[in-house]
Order: C-alpha cells, then sequence, then structure tokens
C-alpha cells in the first residue's frame, strides 16, 4: 500500500568534498540530515538565508546529486532505485533565474517541445503543436508568441515559459526554486498566484524554496525553515506565523512586513548578532547557537534533534 506522503525525505545529507589547502581535504556539510514529507498536493515551504542548503535539498531530492547519506522515497519507492527518466516525469524543477535556465536561441515551442520529445508524449507533429500550445495558455502566455525566442521574453513571462516546460510532462511533484526572486516585486504575486492557480487546477504538490517568509507563508500549507543545512523548525503556515518556537524562525518573522501599523509597532524587530557561520567551519552543538541570545552550555554541547509539539509542530531547540 502506497503511504500518505507523496515525497519523503528521510535524514538526508549531502556533502561537498573541498580542499582547504595543500592536500588538505575536508567536507562541506550543504544538507546535515534534513527530514520532511510532502502529502499530494500540497505545498511545503523551504525557507532559509542563502547558503543553508535549500537548492542542495531540492537537488538531491531530483537525483541531481547523489545523496552522501539518508533517502528521498517517492510514492513509497526510493528515488535512488528508480530510472531518471521515469523520475523525471514525476518530478521538475522550476529555477531561480529565468535569464540562464531557458537557452534564448531557442523559440518557446522548442522549449516546451523537449520534455515532449524526451518522452514521447505525441504521436503526431499536430499533438505536439496542440499540447505546446495548450500549455502555454495554461500558463497565461499568448499562443500566437510560439516561435518567439526566449530572450524576447520579459523575466515574468519567461519564468511562465519555465513553468510551462516543467509541466509539459504532467508531473505530480515540482521544486520551485525561489522561482519569483528574480523578478520584480510587481509582478512576483501574479507569479505565485499562478503557482497557486495552477495547483488547484492539477493536483500537483510543491516544494516551494525563497528566502522571503512572506512570499512562502502566502503559498505554503506547511513550512520549513532551515539553518545552516538542519531544519530548525517545521509547522502548519498558521502555526508557524502565530505561534513560532525556535529563536531564528523568530528573528525572521519579525523582519516580515505588517500591513496593520499597530501590530507592527508591537512586533519589535530581532536583529541577529553576528554572521552566519561557514559550514566549514561549524559550531558544536547547534548550529545557530553563536547568534543565538538564548544559548546555553547544552546548545554547545548536543545539537537538538526536531521534536513534536504537538500537532506536527516540530521544533529543534533546547529551550523551547
Ligand atoms: N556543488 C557544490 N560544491 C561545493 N559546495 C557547494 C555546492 N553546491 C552548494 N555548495 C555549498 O553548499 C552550501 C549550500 O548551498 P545552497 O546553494 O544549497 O544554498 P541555498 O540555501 O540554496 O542558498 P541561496 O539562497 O543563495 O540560493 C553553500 O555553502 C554552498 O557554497
Ligand atoms: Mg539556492
Amino acid at each position: 500500500m502506497s503511504s500518505e506522503y507523496l515525497v519523503e525525505v528521510k535524514d538526508l545529507k549531502q556533502y561537498f568534498p573541498v580542499s582547504t589547502g595543500f592536500m588538505k581535504k575536508t567536507s562541506l556539510k550543504a544538507v546535515d540530515g534534513v527530514s520532511f514529507s510532502i502529502r499530494p498536493g500540497e505545498t511545503l515551504g523551504l525557507v532559509g538565508e542563502s547558503g543553508c542548503g535549500k537548492t542542495t535539498v531540492g537537488r538531491t531530492i531530483l537525483r541531481l546529486y547523489q545523496p552522501t547519506g539518508g533517502e528521498v522515497l517517492f510514492d513509497g519507492r526510493k528515488v535512488t532505485n528508480s530510472n531518471i527518466t521515469e523520475l523525471r516525469k514525476e518530478m521538475q524543477m522550476v529555477f531561480q533565474d529565468p535569464y540562464s535556465s531557458l537557452d534564448p536561441r531557442m523559440t518557446v515551442e522548442d522549449i516546451i517541445g523537449e520534455p515532449l520529445d524526451v518522452h514521447k508524449l505525441y504521436s503526431t507533429r499536430a499533438e505536439r503543436r496542440e499540447k505546446i500550445l495548450n500549455l502555454m495558455e495554461l500558463v497565461g502566455l499568448n499562443a500566437e508568441h510560439a516561435r518567439r525566442y526566449a530572450h524576447e521574453f520579459s523575466g515574468g513571462q519567461r519564468q511562465r515559459i519555465g513553468i510551462a516546460r516543467a509541466l509539459a510532462v504532467d508531473p505530480r511533484f515540482i521544486i520551485c526554486d525561489e522561482p519569483v526572486s528574480a523578478l520584480d516585486v510587481s509582478i512576483q504575486a501574479q507569479v505565485v498566484n499562478m503557482f497557486e492557480d495552477l495547483q488547484k487546477q492539477l493536483g500537483v504538490a510543491y516544494l516551494f524554496i525563497a528566502h522571503d517568509l512572506l512570499i512562502v507563508r502566502h503559498i505554503s500549507d506547511r513550512i520549513a525553515v532551515m539553518y545552516l543545512g538542519k531544519i530548525v523548525e517545521i509547522a502548519d503556515a498558521d502555526e508557524l506565523n502565530d505561534n513560532p518556537q525556535h529563536p531564528y524562525t523568530i528573528s525572521l518573522l519579525s523582519a516580515v512586513p505588517i500591513p496593520d501599523p499597530k501590530i507592527t509597532r508591537q512586533r519589535k524587530r530581532i536583529i541577529l548578532q553576528g554572521d552566519v557561520p561557514s559550514p566549514m567551519h561549524m559550531p558544536t552543538g547547534c548550529a545557530f547557537r553563536s547568534r543565538c541570545r538564548y544559548a546555553t552550555e547544552q546548545c554547545a554541547r548536543e545539537c537538538p534533534s526536531l521534536a513534536d509539539r504537538g500537532n506536527g509542530h516540530m521544533v529543534a531547540c533546547w529551550n523551547k
């Protein structure tokens, strides 16, 4: 029997070998024991500062990297045992930069048609063309522009092309890696709303990666907060917003603007001390302790693991 989850990530580790001088090698723990699950049609938001390992989580799930440890199950099957082509029919990725992720010398038709060709998803040229035009319409692109080149489109339109391309194989899961970060603020909301509409229509599940909690909060059913290769808190989006537990989540939330000025005044902005430590020189114990005002001796000794505080609200903190 298949489980209630579409995607299950279990204790995933991705270490990169790096040299630190002549004959000296160490490993950079980009992802260090990450676990979460995503239900069919659900959106899990993944937030955290630059370099905390969000993209690496996405790429490892997609098998663009061989994991150093742990496993990923898709529909109950181990991703590492699956055929890569079959996997690409089920899981797709939309990338951050719509300028570099699409070949500017290809036409929209070629870009969206490529996955249809790879997976042989049509029997006649007419069917291929019809599918491409339908996909363009689905993402709000003018089908008359099918023969135009990617470089002729704006950032927002290019991201729509990237989404149409991801949707071409009719996947059940899409990893959206900061899909609106490179876009003008004025069009970010439009593209986020499109992701939501597509989900309602198609029932696709998302891992929605962003460093901006405001965007993630809007689109996600649940949110996972990541800090230096680990998830420090995971909860329903509303619960995380109303009742954050981890000091890192609280500081991230304190930076999100609130439309109600009364609440803004009440909610003090928490500015973290210090910088994010280098993943090459991680503090002992809890990775966040060097910036945490509640840190104790225990935090220096041992890394807290994620513990359920009820209703699936998981927190990794000794003091909470
Ligand atoms: N192929 C690689 N080889 C070596 N180190 C890598 C590689 N890819 C990522 N890293 C390192 O792993 C860590 C996590 O990187 P990653 O790109 O996953 O972070 P991120 O959270 O996506 O950041 P951003 O918000 O900037 O996109 C960083 O320290 C990065 O330098
Ligand atoms: Mg990234």
